[in-house]
Formats: structure tokens, C-alpha cells, sequence
């Protein structure tokens, strides 16, 4: 006879929402391995979580009955589709996006107020977020304001769980991707000679990639984008300016800003979590998983995990990066990571070349962002810009 499970927390309690991070460290000490109505099973520990990662015939990426490529796939299906995708991320190609990626840096610190007060969310990560995405992908600027809305939707319809609105906000983002694709091959060879473009023209085994798959793999590429960078500018910001001795540091020496930038969001995760669906029964934490349980692996807590770092929001230059799971492991380890580092350290650079002081607004304490967002939604900053 089977019994129904036990929830041991709700992830979507006002307390739990009011201080994601909190809460995860909370969950991890008192019970590791938790089952919710709302995320079903929840994997806190690290040692627990490179168990999943490294087993990837136990622990499936085939979470939902939408195609999701490559996220959504297994080996060999999966393989095929990295094999693919990859070399878009190649350190040369990274490279070469750097000046653009700059520029559009330099222009939105110039557009701060020079000394006052900004909301740093609303005035500048998420538009570095949405104009380096267009850049990179070669879209053009009447996408930002639909992408904006879309990842503030997207975000939404996960939260509230709500099927049908999360499939129409992925409808109105395949149509995005579409309208582009016919763009392009109505333009023939005029089309711009760009990331998108290329897409077009890629094949899987001896056929070309449906349009369907493209469309996938842009969304994959976006939602990987999108949140998280715009998440991780919140996140530096606020602690360099919570933290004004590392912002005098780095401030002195950016050639320790790519190791600290991997720390702090390390002890503060932009990505909160992934899926994944067991292939057979398990256990683990000391509870039993059956085949086909769905897992949410918890990347906000397991970088937190004093069995592995000790005091979790003690800041070291020194640790090992193999240990910081930021960009996950495993076969579906974050390929846009060294874009994503590229597009940090350069947005890093430029705040403190270009301002002389970034502080704390005590009368308006930062809003915390809620599932499945992490960083904040609003976080007022003081900045006093060089003149
Ligand atoms: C700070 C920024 C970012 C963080 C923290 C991050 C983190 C991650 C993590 C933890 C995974 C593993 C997911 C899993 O195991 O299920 C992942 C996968 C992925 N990321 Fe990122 N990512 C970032 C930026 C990017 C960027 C800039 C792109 C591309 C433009 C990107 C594209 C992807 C894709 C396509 C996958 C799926 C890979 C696969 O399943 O094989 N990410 N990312």
C-alpha cells in the first residue's frame, strides 16, 4: 500500500519568500532531503547534490513534456544537441564579444545619476542583461522592452505554478524567435552574419535543425541569460557596497575581481535551482525516492554548505573553484559559463572604473527577489560617479 508523503516545508510560505537564502540554509542543517506539494523533492547538501550531477543515468534531465534543448535531454540525445552549442561559447567567440559588451557597459554607468541615489535593478542590471542578450544574439532593439515583460511573466507563471499561462508565455517567446528566423531567410544572403543567422544553418546528424529546436535552444540560451546576469549585477552591487573593505580591494586590483565575483555569488546564488527526475527508486538523505521522483536540485543552498565551506558567508580569494558549483557540473554544466564570467567581470569594471563610491541607501533596504528569481527585485543604491 502506498502512504502519502509527508511535506516537510513549504517553499512558498511567506518566510521562505521573504529570505530565500535563509531559508535554504535553514532546510539544509534540519532536513536535507525535503518533500514539498510545490517543488516535490528538494536536495540542500552539496555532497548530495554532486551525486545527482555526476549520475546522470539515475538522475534524468527529462523533466517535463516540452522539448527543452539541450536542458530538457539525456545522453545520447543530449550529447548531440552540446556538441552543437558549444562551440557558440568558444573562448575565441567569448573574446571577440568583449568590446560590445563593454561599450554597452561604459554607455549605462553613464546614464546614472552622477551623484545620487538609483535603483540599481530597474535602472541598470536588467537592461545590461537584456541589451548584452540582444548583442549577442544580433537582435535588434525593439526586443527589449517584449523580452523585459516576458522574463518578468515567465518568472511569474513558475511561481504560481500555473500550467497554462506558463505555456502561453512560452508561446509568445517562440514567436519572438520565429518572426527573427523568417526575417533571415526572407533576407537571403543580406542577412546579418550573426549568432542567430548561423543557428540556421546548423544540422544534428544528416538533417537541419527544425525551427522548432532553434527556437528551443535561443529560449534555453535566454532564460540562461536573462535572469541570472541581471540577478548577479543586483547581487555584486549590493556586496561591495554592503562590504565597503572588498569594494576598496577590488577597487585597487581588478585582476582579483574574476575569483571574487565567483565567491560572493557563491554565498549568494543568482540561479536557485534546476530539475532533474529519478530513473529508479534511491535513497538518499536518509528518505527513499521512487523511480520517477522529481527532484529540484537547490544550487542556493549546497554552495552554502558549511561541510564543504566552512562558514558560508566567510569571503576567501583562496577556495577551490572546483568545489563552487555557480555554473553546475556534470554533462550539463553551464555552457554560456565563461561568457557569463566574461559579461561580469566587464560590467564589474566598469561601475568601479567609472564610479568613485557605490553605498548602502539605509532608509530603503533592498527587496529580496522570490522563487524561482534569486538576488533582488529592487535595491536602492547611493553612487557617486568619477566627473
Ligand atoms: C551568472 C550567470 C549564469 C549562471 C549562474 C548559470 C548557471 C547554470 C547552471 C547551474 C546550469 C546547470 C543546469 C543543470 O544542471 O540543470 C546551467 C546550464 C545552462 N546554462 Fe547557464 N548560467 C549562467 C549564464 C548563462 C549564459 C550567459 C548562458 C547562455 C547565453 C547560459 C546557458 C545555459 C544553458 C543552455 C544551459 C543548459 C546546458 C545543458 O543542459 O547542457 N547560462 N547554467
Amino acid at each position: 500500500m502506498s502512504h502519502p508523503l509527508q511535506h516537510d516545508w513549504d517553499p512558498r510560505s511567506q518566510v521562505v519568500l521573504d529570505d530565500q537564502i535563509a531559508a535554504y540554509d535553514d532546510m539544509r542543517r534540519r532536513c536535507p532531503v525535503a518533500h514539498s506539494d510545490y517543488l516535490h523533492w528538494s536536495v540542500f547538501r552539496h555532497a548530495d547534490m554532486v551525486r545527482v550531477l555526476e549520475d546522470h543515468d539515475t538522475f534524468s534531465n527529462a523533466v517535463s513534456r516540452h522539448p527543452s534543448v539541450p536542458n530538457g535531454m539525456d545522453p545520447p540525445e543530449h550529447t548531440a544537441y552540446r556538441t552543437l552549442i558549444e562551440p557558440y561559447f568558444a573562448p575565441e567567440r567569448v573574446r571577440a564579444f568583449e568590446p560590445a559588451c563593454r561599450a554597452i557597459a561604459a554607455d549605462l554607468v553613464g546614464r546614472l545619476p552622477a551623484r545620487g541615489e538609483v535603483e540599481l535593478m530597474g535602472e541598470f542590471a536588467r537592461d545590461f542583461a537584456l541589451r548584452i542578450q540582444c548583442a549577442f544574439m544580433g537582435w535588434p532593439a525593439e526586443l527589449h522592452e517584449p523580452l523585459r515583460r516576458w522574463t518578468r511573466r515567465n518568472q511569474e507563471a513558475t511561481l504560481t505554478g500555473d500550467r497554462a499561462a506558463t505555456a502561453a508565455v512560452a508561446g509568445e517567446f517562440d514567436g519572438f524567435v520565429r518572426r527573427l528566423l523568417d526575417d533571415r531567410r526572407a533576407a537571403g544572403a543580406a542577412a546579418p552574419d550573426d549568432v542567430t543567422t548561423r543557428l540556421l544553418t546548423e544540422r544534428v546528424g544528416d538533417r537541419p535543425l527544425t525551427d522548432g529546436e532553434i527556437v528551443s535552444i535561443v529560449r534555453n540560451w535566454t532564460v540562461g541569460e536573462l535572469g541570472t546576469i541581471a540577478a548577479s549585477v543586483g547581487i555584486l552591487a549590493h556586496h561591495l557596497a554592503a562590504h565597503p573593505d572588498r569594494q576598496r580591494l577590488l577597487r585597487k586590483d581588478f585582476a582579483l575581481l574574476s575569483a571574487a565575483i565567483d565567491e560572493i555569488l557563491r554565498i549568494h546564488a543568482p540561479l536557485i535551482a534546476n530539475r532533474r527526475i529519478t530513473t529508479r527508486a534511491v535513497e538518499m538523505g536518509g528518505r527513499r525516492l521512487e523511480a520517477g521522483a522529481r527532484i529540484s536540485l537547490i544550487w542556493a543552498s549546497a554552495n552554502r554548505d558549511e561541510a564543504v565551506f566552512g562558514d558560508p558567508d566567510e569571503f576567501r580569494l583562496d577556495r577551490d573553484p572546483a568545489q563552487n558549483l555557480l555554473y553546475g557540473a556534470g554533462n550539463h554544466v553551464c555552457p554560456g559559463a565563461e561568457l557569463a564570467r566574461l559579461e561580469l567581470r566587464v560590467v564589474m569594471e566598469e561601475l568601479l572604473a567609472r564610479t568613485d563610491r557605490i553605498a548602502l541607501v539605509s532608509e530603503r533596504p533592498p527587496v529580496r527577489a522570490v522563487y524561482p528569481a534569486g538576488g533582488f527585485s529592487s535595491l536602492a543604491l547611493w553612487i557617486d560617479r568619477c566627473l
